[in-house]
């Protein structure tokens, strides 16, 4: 029955890392996955999350099935990390959460969730978007549009085209907007510019689904939050995936939670209603050790406050790489401007190199950059600097 089943092509992000194992050349550099490098080029356990996982070991009780929606703890620690503990939606009970694997598995819940429930809706992407959005969406059956955002020319958002496109969207459907450190592009918008957007999708009566996998990566944990603020103080109903792989480190434990904001919180009850009736039929119920290990840290004063100082030191790692990579860019006197690197947020930075340079730094110097063009700044380090710099001179002349 199998003879006919042609060989799918390599995952274009983690499918880099795969054959990045596979290369032997000794200073390979890999740029492609973004997971955070630490300045040995090392993806560390965070001291909070050892932590954490030593008082789980001495002192859980059970391995039982967690409740459908994951633990009711960590659903109130996710809208705290959202929101803060006095915000309207809060206090108001407007919001529901589900604890689900990963960022991805909440994508995957809220797309099930918008099949269902909004049969008709078709998702809106920004051009571009993170390369899995489109499978996660299409394998739960949600057909998917884009819009413009990246603006080639000046390394920026272009907000006009941007909103006259959201203006054409037929009400009642559906529009993902990064939270905070776009990813591929690490251009967010300003404050003045989600205010505009925010108006446009409350006026036009589309929903926000609210992809948040890097909140404190870009500026803070708070400011981080604020497009997201933004868009609740004009949008009554929303959709927000979160992940905690990247500010907790916790790339393999798969956590995260799909959170829905409803107009009052009877529609909240019965959206959350839906979403465990999706979750049921996909995974059943989610994964423990992820949501334990943060749940822990959260309820901590000293856990939580050992995390913000992790969480800004990557940050601040990968800021400085940002200045690091334009200063040695600019020593070897290459005849193109990358300050603009310096301004993107996040991981991420869309470096504008083409598809054949992307190539030959893989072919001859065993760099590893998405095909976009996409470059994970996270992965650079003080002693990888000069080589890379070097290869990316050589392949742009
Ligand atoms: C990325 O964009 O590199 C990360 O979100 C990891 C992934 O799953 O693609």
């Amino acid at each position: 029955m199998f003879q006919s089943i042609s060989t799918a092509p390599p995952d274009p992000i983690l499918g880099l890392t795969e054959a990045f194992k596979k290369d032997t050349h000794a200073d390979k550099i890999n740029l492609g996955v973004g997971v955070y490098q630490d300045a040995a080029g090392i993806t560390p356990i965070l001291d909070c999350v050892r932590q954490a996982e030593q008082r789980l070991l001495s002192e859980e009780t059970t391995k039982s099935y967690l409740e459908i929606d994951g633990i009711p703890k960590y659903g109130r620690q996710v809208r705290e990390l959202l929101w803060g503990d006095s915000h309207e939606i809060v206090t108001g009970k407007r919001a529901v959460t589900a604890q689900t694997p990963g960022g991805t598995g909440a994508l995957r819940v809220a797309a099930d969730f918008i099949h269902s429930e909004l049969p008709k809706a078709r998702i809106w992407c920004s051009q571009p978007t993170w390369a899995n959005h489109g499978n996660v969406f299409a394998a739960a059956g949600v057909a998917t549009e884009s819009y413009p955002y990246f603006d080639a020319p000046s390394n920026g958002l272009d907000l006009d085209s941007m909103l006259e496109a959201l203006r054409n969207i037929p009400a009642g459907e559906v529009v993902l907007l990064h939270a905070c450190c776009h990813n591929p592009t690490g251009i967010d918008p300003t404050p003045e510019q989600w205010k505009a957007i925010a108006k446009v999708i409350a006026q036009c009566e589309l929903l926000p689904l609210v992809d948040f996998a890097y909140q404190g990566f870009g500026d803070g944990l708070n400011e981080d939050r604020q497009g997201l603020l933004t868009l609740c103080e004009h949008c009554k109903d929303l959709l927000i995936c979160t992940s905690f792989s990247k500010n907790f480190g916790l790339y393999r434990e798969r956590v995260g939670a799909l959170t829905a904001v409803a107009f009052d919180p009877d529609a909240a009850g019965s959206v959350l209603s839906q979403i465990k009736r999706c979750v049921r039929a996909n995974y059943s119920n989610p994964p423990a050790h992820g949501a334990a290990i943060v749940s822990t840290i959260l309820a901590d004063a000293s856990l939580r406050q050992t995390w913000k100082s992790e969480l800004s030191e990557m940050r601040e790692r990968v800021n400085g790489m940002r200045t690091l990579f334009v200063q040695t860019m600019q020593s070897l006197n290459v005849d193109h401007d990358f300050t603009f690197i310096e301004k993107q947020r996040g991981m991420f930075s869309f470096s504008g190199l083409s598809r054949l340079q992307v190539d030959e730094l893989r072919n001859r110097h065993s760099i590893y950059v998405v095909g976009s063009g996409r470059v994970n700044v996270a992965g650079m380090t003080e002693s990888n600097m000069p080589q890379l710099c070097e290869a990316i001179a050589a392949v742009l002349s």
